[in-house]
């Protein structure tokens, strides 16, 4: 049985505190193997019913980062143009992504028509396997920092268009866009509210009448 030790564990958090988001990116090459590398680990997630319904890409073509990056351009605009208001200037003034520097873009998909598994867990709950990149996506954010990468989640894509540019089958559902890179500084989680208010006592929600 595997087992594992103080030092480990101290290390371990230290992972968890250093894995804020990564928007502002060194443009030097990234270390050779590395996606392939994160990819791997990420493929000894869980998930449901193992179907590995995981499907990645690696954006190496200029012409197609230039048109992932056009995209986001106009996302963002709209969004602070249609659903932010009075907030929109302060919003505009926010690096929302790390598009145009990041060496590596990564764009991660949940395939919809993944057969493996025959569809156990996913007939109540067929968004499991949107979960299931997610979960696999966690794994390779800790795996990428424990080799002093960091990550940048962009959502602010339209995935169709998304889908388009990278010219990938109807059914694959776009999970995360992702830039790759060595961080500008170390990125810190800004940290969490904490316990309080995240956790239902045992029977909490249950005494209604
Ligand atoms: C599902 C998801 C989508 C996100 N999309 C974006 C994004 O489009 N642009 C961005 O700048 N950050 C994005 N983020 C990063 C969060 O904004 C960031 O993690 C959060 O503000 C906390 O900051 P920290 O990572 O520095 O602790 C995303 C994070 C998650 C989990």
């Amino acid at each position: 049985m595997v087992s594992f030790d103080e030092k480990l564990r101290r290390q371990l958090q230290k992972v968890f505190v250093c894995c804020g988001d990564v928007r502002r990116f060194r443009t030097d090459p990234l270390p050779p193997d590395i996606m392939e590398r994160l990819i791997k680990t990420a493929c000894l997630s869980p998930s449901v019913g193992l179907s590995q319904p995981w499907r990645f890409v690696v954006v190496e073509d200029k012409e197609r980062r230039r048109a992932v990056t056009e995209d986001f351009a106009a996302c963002n605009t709209n969004a602070l143009l249609s659903d932010f208001g009075e907030r929109a200037a302060r919003y505009a003034a926010l690096k929302l992504s790390g598009l145009e520097d990041a060496p590596g873009h990564l764009a991660l998909f949940a395939d919809k028509a993944c057969e493996t598994g025959h569809g156990l867990g996913r007939v109540t709950m067929p968004e499991a396997s949107e979960y299931s990149v997610v979960a696999a996506i966690c794994s390779m954010w800790l795996a990428a920092r424990a080799e002093n990468i960091g990550l940048g989640w962009v959502s602010i894509l339209n995935p169709t268009r998304i889908r388009e540019i990278l010219d990938v089958p109807e059914s694959w559902r776009l999970i995360s866009y992702l830039c790759v890179g060595t961080p500008r500084q170390s990125p810190m989680s800004r940290g969490s509210k904490g316990l309080s208010g995240n956790i239902a006592e045992d029977g909490e929600f249950t005494s209604r009448r």
